[in-house]
């Protein structure tokens, strides 16, 4: 399990039941502060704030904070299910139904296959992100498209993919894999800051190799494996790849 010891504490501003905030706090074994002290040691902060648990940073905690985000992407179709055709359906294939997401994060790339309507399981080995992930997909099913046509939100294993992928009782057409790289230089203009904040949090997934080997014993057809195009592939030569922007995603056929 993720220490946050000296890195994450909980900030309550006023907003809701102070026993949530105190609960959250507990949960994670982090400590919970009714305003900032200067010299706190923590340099990130879970908050509620408009409805939603955000995580900031020192430099965020006047500006918003970072949510999960459940509204579509740029360009993606608000009607569900939202048509299969950019390169991440394509690397899922065009049989897939079931889909495990064992490297949930930000939820993001999740969300997008979750509104391409195939059946998905996320799992998530940060407490922390595994927490800002309960609140978003409870926000995502408070949505009234949700409930109109009478759909729930993905279901959430919190724990490491390494161990949950071997305990699943039907093997997925499908698993996919988005671990945390190395960044090529030190500080990328281009990087995210929802993937900055991850890094400086989480550190980089040290052990995808093994959770690649994993994912490829269990998966029942294929595993994709997203990566920076600068990365080389996780497995041997993929049998497809397609390349998004600055991205990759490696495709895995099993015979
Ligand atoms: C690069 S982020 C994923 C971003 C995500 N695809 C998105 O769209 O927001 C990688 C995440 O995978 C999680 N992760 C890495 N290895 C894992 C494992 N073995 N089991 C579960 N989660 C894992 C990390 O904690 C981190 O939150």
């Amino acid at each position: 399990m993720q220490k946050y010891s000296g890195k994450l504490a909980v900030l309550y501003q006023g907003v809701g039941d102070i026993q949530e905030s105190q609960a959250l706090a507990d949960r994670l074994a982090v400590p919970l502060y009714e305003s900032l002290v200067n010299d706190c040691p923590e340099s990130f902060f879970l908050s509620w704030r408009e409805g939603c648990l955000k995580l900031l940073d020192k430099e965020l905690l006047k500006k918003g904070g970072l949510v999960v985000d459940i509204s579509p992407r740029n360009g993606e179709q608000r009607s569900w299910p939202a048509p299969k055709q950019d390169a991440l359906a394509q690397a899922l294939g065009r049989k897939t139904k079931t889909v495990v997401d064992a490297t949930t994060g930000w939820g993001q790339d999740s969300l997008h296959i979750f509104r391409m309507g195939y059946e998905l399981l996320c799992i998530e080995r940060s407490q922390m992100m595994a927490e800002l992930l309960v609140d978003g997909f409870n926000r995502l099913t408070e949505e009234e498209w949700m409930r109109k046509l009478n759909l729930k939100a993905p279901k959430l294993l919190w724990g490491n993919a390494i161990e949950l992928l071997q305990t699943l009782d039907v093997p997925p057409d499908c698993i996919y894999l988005d671990p945390m790289f190395p960044p090529k230089r030190k500080k990328s203009a281009l990087a995210k800051k929802s993937m900055v904040v991850l890094r400086d949090l989480l550190g980089d997934d040290q052990d995808k190799d093994r959770l690649f080997e994993v994912a490829l014993n269990v998966a029942g057809k294929r595993v994709v494996v997203k990566s920076p195009d600068y990365a080389e592939p996780l497995g041997e030569k993929p049998s497809e790849s397609y390349q998004g922007k600055l991205i990759r995603y490696d495709v895995y056929l099993k015979s």
